[in-house]
């Protein structure tokens, strides 16, 4: 098992939608398990796989990993089928997006079809955190940061702020 690089804002290759994934091989298997070691060892509760370089449609996550126990959930090709309801999702971060939280306006039940790490059909009800973070990887395959989802001032400033950042390190 490696551990994979996370690609970080502002690159813009976490911009790109991404394809779905066509063969579930063995390789695909070692690439999620590299995936969820990497999530695991940057203490993540969730990544997709365009996070680390990968412009295909997958998820890892795991919503429990507090209990010490892991619970690796692998979602292949997902589609939000419904959205319900709206919450604010208080203090959101991403692996790819450095020191920053914000606030972000989410649904707060979603029902999401995909496939899991074998290629069989998954459905999904959530809420809660689940729901949050189904939303919050689900708009990385389609290109989307949870900084594309608060206020246009507050990206800039943010941005501003990393700019100054790389400059200086
Ligand atoms: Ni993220």
């Amino acid at each position: 098992m490696s551990l994979l690089d996370i690609v970080k804002y502002p690159d813009d290759f976490l911009l790109k939608p991404t394809k779905p994934v066509e063969n579930i091989d063995g390789e695909f298997q070692q690439f999620i398990n590299d995936m969820a070691e990497t999530m695991y060892s940057a203490s993540g509760i969730g990544l997709a796989a365009i996070q680390v370089g990968k412009s295909n449609s997958f998820i890892v996550y795991d919503i429990q990993q507090q209990d010490d126990v892991r619970n690796l959930q692998v979602l292949v090709n997902p589609r939000i089928i419904e959205m319900e309801g709206q919450i604010i999702s208080e203090s959101e971060g991403c692996l790819s997006v450095l020191d920053y939280r914000s606030d972000v306006k989410r649904a707060e039940r979603v029902l999401v079809e995909g496939y899991d790490r074998e290629g069989k059909p998954k459905r999904i009800e959530a809420d809660g955190l689940l729901a949050i973070l189904l939303q919050h990887e689900i708009d990385h395959l389609e290109g989307r940061l949870f900084i594309d989802r608060i206020s246009l001032l507050k990206r800039e400033l943010y941005k501003k702020r990393l700019q100054k950042k790389l400059k200086s390190s």
